[in-house]
């Protein structure tokens, strides 16, 4: 039997993307020793940067003023060069090591906490959501966190602590020069101000253009058969155009203010450097202030690092808010409340089969009417109860509602006695088998799909399944036997071929409730009888309710219930119902079942 999975998503805290800047930093909460052991690696890797502009400003003076210095100098401060360059391979390494595995084991912990998350969101979130966006916040967001987390962690740091040496050192050599960086800040900051909201509005409506296209092209690749067979091509490339269309004039805008934004700082930047070049050269000149010619090039390149630093971090920004709008985006799916309620409810070891139906009514939320009304019935272990009536009667509701995708908003099903609404439907599913009317196989060899939800089983097992399921014959013939692999859903197989596997995979459970919902597409006569073969073993020994189509299937029932409206309008076996000459009698002449 499968193991359940935990309650607790993988993050081990609870997700809030209001406050997306401390929900980055508890992302990390496990591997926040790794990020300052890789800041200290590179306050050591970067120090050339700081070093190089004070030895050029001592060699400059060393050569302007020989007077005052001897030729050891310069052998000093070309060794302390030399030494701060080369030191850079081990400590670049190490600073990136130590960066690379924390970042990646946040993205491997996000991602596992939103696989995790999808697993307990209810059945109806699923039906509601789409493919593609979901995607799309599995990967690309995940992946716009961690550039994120690149930019916080990295490149600020980094940043703020070039700025901090910049200013300590000029503080030290000529203190009235920190005037000029004071005034640099707040003018950017002023301009920033400016920008940011925009900056976040045109993010967030790239985001959601980048989803919707997204989900529309899931959408069209898994339609294109269906727009082939139409002839209607043209049609869905027009619609696709437009949605690409409109990703691309959410780009463009976006690309634009980012634009003006780094123009703008990088203005506001070189003017102040050439003011500030101009202004040390003049007094140099004019030999106030006692600025030597080393000091010009020391301040001129100091301010360089700091308005470089400066910049970095304004260049990031734009990137920051992308990224605090992907935090916002996997919040959709982390903090979404439309959970399965399983979470401290009764698991169960074992189930007899047993169902009693107690004024069951369930309403879509949508809808006006309710689907299913006032349902009474009791099954006994092992019986096999057939559910007919006409297109939209309410059987697939009742089918949901017997798994605990839905569950009732009124009324009460019990299972073996107990109150289904009590129980862990977790484990109450590993006895169930579905066999759907579409079957559903993935990608992979005809053994992995058989087997796919169930563990340890024997290769005797799995020859025996594929026996009772009429399925022998046709593996065998494939190329590889049952190491072929099928193509996407099956794709290399016929229709009937793929029920058999579904059957197959039903059986290999052994499950105790069976729930079918027939195929209504009709097979050839051969396909058919292997079918029902394979089915009767199926539906041997366990408690089925089956959404019968097939005549047959419905001639083997022990009861047959009609729906009618979301009601029970019959119950009984075929021969009863026939003489009773009411819905199930007119269905029947028509065919309809
Ligand atoms: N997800 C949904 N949201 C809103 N209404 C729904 C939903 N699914 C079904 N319904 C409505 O509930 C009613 C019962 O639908 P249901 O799918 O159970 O019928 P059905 O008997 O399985 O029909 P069919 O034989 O065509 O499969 C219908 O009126 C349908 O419109
Ligand atoms: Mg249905």
């Amino acid at each position: 039997m499968t193991k359940t999975i935990p309650d607790s998503i993988e993050l081990g805290f609870h997700y809030r993307s209001d406050a997306p800047l401390r929900m980055l930093l508890l992302l990390y909460r496990s591997d926040w020793q790794k990020l300052v052991l890789s800041l200290l690696f590179f306050v050591i890797k970067h120090s050339p940067e700081w070093i190089r502009p004070l030895i050029i400003a001592n060699i400059i003076d060393l050569l302007t003023q020989p007077q005052h210095h001897s030729l050891f100098n310069l052998w000093l401060n070309g060794g302390i060069l030399i030494f701060s360059i080369m030191q850079n391979l081990p400590t670049h390494y190490l600073h990136i090591w130590a960066m690379s595995h924390a970042i990646r084991q946040m993205e491997l912990n996000l991602r596992s906490a939103i696989i995790v998350r999808l697993q307990q969101l209810s059945i109806s979130y699923h039906n509601q959501s789409s493919t593609g966006a979901i995607q799309a916040k599995l990967l690309q967001d995940v992946d716009k966190i961690q550039q994120l987390s690149q930019s916080v962690f990295q490149f600020i740091p980094a940043a703020l602590l070039t700025i901090l040496i910049a200013i300590a050192v000029t503080a030290q050599r000529a203190p009235w020069f920190l005037l000029f960086f004071v005034a640099t800040v707040p003018a950017a900051v002023l301009v920033i101000q400016g920008l940011r909201q925009p900056m976040h509005d045109r993010n967030h409506v790239f985001r959601k253009q980048v989803e919707t296209m997204s989900a529309h092209l899931s959408e069209m690749i898994k339609l294109i058969p269906v727009t082939r067979a139409h002839g209607a091509e043209a049609v869905a490339i027009g619609q696709t155009r437009d949605r690409l269309d409109a990703v691309k004039q959410a780009g463009v805008r976006l690309d634009g203010i980012n634009a003006v934004t780094n123009a703008s700082t990088w203005i506001i930047f070189r003017m102040f450097s050439a003011i500030c070049l101009l202004t040390s050269a003049y007094l140099a000149h004019q030999g106030q202030l006692q600025v030597s010619a080393g000091d010009v090039v020391l301040l001129t390149g100091y301010f360089d690092t700091l308005t470089q630093s400066t910049a970095q971090i304004l260049a990031v920004l734009p990137q920051m808010t992308t990224g605090f709008e992907a935090i916002r985006s996997v919040g959709e799916v982390l903090e979404c409340p439309d959970l399965e309620a399983n979470q401290g409810k009764q698991p169960i070891n074992q189930v007899v089969g047993r169902f009693h139906f107690e004024q069951v009514s369930f309403s879509y939320p949508s809808q006006p009417q309710p689907a299913i009304q006032g349902i009474n019935l009791t099954v006994a272990e092992d019986e096999t109860i057939a559910l007919v009536g006409p297109s939209g009667a309410g059987k697939s509701t009742l089918v949901n509602l017997l798994l605990g995708f839905l569950r009732p908003t009124e009324g009460q099903i019990f299972l073996d006695g107990q109150d289904m609404n009590h129980l862990d439907l977790r484990t109450y599913r590993q006895f169930v088998s579905v066999v759907a009317q579409e079957t559903i196989l993935f990608e992979g060899t005809v053994r992995e799909n058989i087997l796919y939800g169930s563990q340890s089983v024997s290769e005797t097992q799995l020859k025996q399944a594929i026996c009772d399921a009429h399925a022998e014959e046709f593996i065998a013939q494939l190329s590889e036997g049952l190491n072929t692999r099928i193509g996407e859903n099956g794709a290399r197989l016929s229709g009937g071929q793929r029920q058999r596997l579904a059957i197959a995979r039903a059986l290999i459970r052994n499950p105790r409730i069976l729930i079918l919902d027939e195929a209504t597409a009709s097979l050839d006569a051969a396909s058919e009888s292997l079918i029902q073969a394979a089915l009767t073993t199926l539906m041997r020994g366990r408690t089925t309710f089956v959404v019968a189509h097939r005549l047959s299937t419905i001639h083997r029932a022990d009861r047959i219930v009609v729906l009618e409206k979301g009601c029970i309008k019959e119950v009984g076996n075929h021969h009863q119902l026939l003489q009773q000459d009411g819905l199930y009698a007119q269905l029947h002449a028509l065919q309809v079942v």
